[in-house]
C-alpha cells in the first residue's frame, strides 16, 4: 500500500464523451478514500503552466451526462521537449501532487511513460478517446457515444439517399483506425466499408458496386478517415468518374462524432474505471492503463496500450458482404 495524498487529474488529446463522467467517478472515489484531488486544466499544457485547482464533491456535480471535458484538454508541443515536462514536475512539486490520472489516448500514454521514466511519480491512465484504437480495453471512453451518434447521422443520410436514389459516401474519423467505420458500417447497413486496416482498394469498390443488385434504390459506402485510396471527396470523384450514372454525394461527419451526452455505456465505463484507477493508486500500481476486458478490470503497461490495433476481425467485413447482398 502507498500512501498517496493528492491525485492530480487532467484529460489530454481529443476530447470524448464520458470523459466528464470519468473525472467525477475519480474524484468522488478518491474523496471516498480521503484522497485530496487536484484538477489540472488542458492536460500536459495546463501542467506546464501551473493551471491547478482543488476539487471537490461539488465540483463535479451535474457533470456525468455531459460531453466534452470541464478539465478542457490540449495537444501539447512543449510537453513534448525536456524543459517542457521538467517546468511540468516543477508545478506537481509546488502542488504537493504525489500521483497522477490521466483520460486521454495514446499520445497521453505515450507522454506519461516518459513522464514517469524521468521523474518517477506513479501515474495511471484512463482510455478516453472515440477512436478505440488501444489495446487492453474492448472498447474506450467515448466509443460507443461516437457511433451512435454516427449511426443516427447515416440514417438521416439513408432518408435522403432515398428519396433521391442516391450514393453516399460518409467518412467518419478515427485518425489511423478503421474501428468506428467498422462498426458503423455495419449498423447502418453499408454496402461496403473502407477501412485503413483492410484491403479494399478503389477496384474492389467498384467491383463490389458494379456487381450489386442493381434494384437498389440507395446505397452508403462508409469510409475512415486518412485511407489508401484517399479522402471522401477523392473517392466521390473517383467513383463518378467510373459510374456517371450514380447520382453520387459525399458527406464528412467531422467532429459532430466527438460531442454530445454520452451513452449509458459510457458513463459506466467511465465510472468503473474511475473507481479502478484511484484504487490502482492506493495498491501501489504506476504506468498503466485501466480498461475493461471480457466486462472485468484489466491493467495494462502505458506501452502494450498504445501498441495500434493493426488486425481487425475479419468476420465483421464478411458480415458486411453478406447483410448487404
Ligand atoms: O483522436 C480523436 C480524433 O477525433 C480522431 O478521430 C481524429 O483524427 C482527430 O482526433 C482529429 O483531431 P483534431 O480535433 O485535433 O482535428
Amino acid at each position: 500500500m502507498t500512501q498517496i495524498k493528492n491525485i492530480g487529474l487532467f484529460t489530454s488529446g481529443g476530447d470524448a464523451p464520458g470523459m466528464n463522467a470519468a473525472i467525477r467517478a475519480v474524484v468522488r472515489s478518491a474523496i471516498y478514500y480521503n484522497i485530496g484531488v487536484t484538477g489540472i486544466r488542458r492536460g500536459f499544457e495546463g501542467m506546464i503552466n501551473g493551471d491547478m485547482f482543488p476539487m471537490g464533491i461539488k465540483s463535479v456535480s451535474n457533470i456525468i451526462q455531459r460531453g466534452g471535458t470541464i478539465l478542457k484538454t490540449a495537444r501539447s508541443e512543449k510537453f513534448k521537449t525536456v524543459a517542457g515536462r521538467k517546468a511540468a514536475y516543477g508545478q506537481l512539486v509546488k502542488n504537493n501532487i504525489d500521483a497522477l490520472i490521466a483520460i486521454g489516448g495514446d499520445g497521453t500514454f505515450r507522454g506519461a511513460k516518459e513522464f514517469n521514466q524521468e521523474f518517477d511519480i506513479p501515474i495511471i491512465g484512463l482510455p478516453g478517446t472515440i477512436d478505440n484504437d488501444l489495446c487492453g480495453t474492448d472498447f474506450t471512453i467515448g466509443y460507443d457515444t461516437a457511433i451512435n451518434t454516427v449511426i443516427n447521422a447515416v440514417d438521416k443520410i439513408r432518408d435522403t439517399a432515398e428519396s433521391h436514389n442516391r450514393l453516399f459516401i460518409v467518412e467518419v474519423m478515427g485518425r489511423d483506425s478503421g474501428l468506428i467505420a467498422l462498426r458503423t458500417g455495419i449498423a447502418a447497413g453499408a454496402e461496403t466499408i473502407m477501412i485503413p486496416e483492410g484491403n479494399t482498394d478503389i477496384q474492389a469498390l467498384f467491383d463490389r458496386l458494379e456487381n450489386g443488385r442493381p434494384d437498389k434504390t440507395s446505397k452508403i459506402i462508409m469510409l475512415a478517415e486518412n485511407g489508401k485510396v484517399g479522402d471522401a471527396f477523392e473517392v466521390g470523384r473517383l467513383v463518378k468518374e467510373r459510374f456517371p450514372n450514380h447520382d453520387t454525394r459525399v458527406s464528412i461527419l467531422g467532429h459532430i462524432q466527438r460531442g454530445g451526452s454520452p451513452t449509458c455505456m459510457d458513463r459506466v465505463l467511465a465510472s468503473r474505471t474511475g473507481v479502478a484507477a484511484v484504487e490502482a493508486l492506493i495498491a501501489g500500481k504506476k504506468n498503466v492503463m485501466v480498461g475493461l476486458v471480457h466486462n472485468q478490470i484489466a491493467f495494462t503497461p502505458f506501452e502494450n496500450a498504445t501498441k495500434h490495433v493493426t488486425e481487425l476481425d475479419p468476420d465483421f467485413l464478411k458480415i458486411v458482404e453478406m447483410l448487404s447482398i
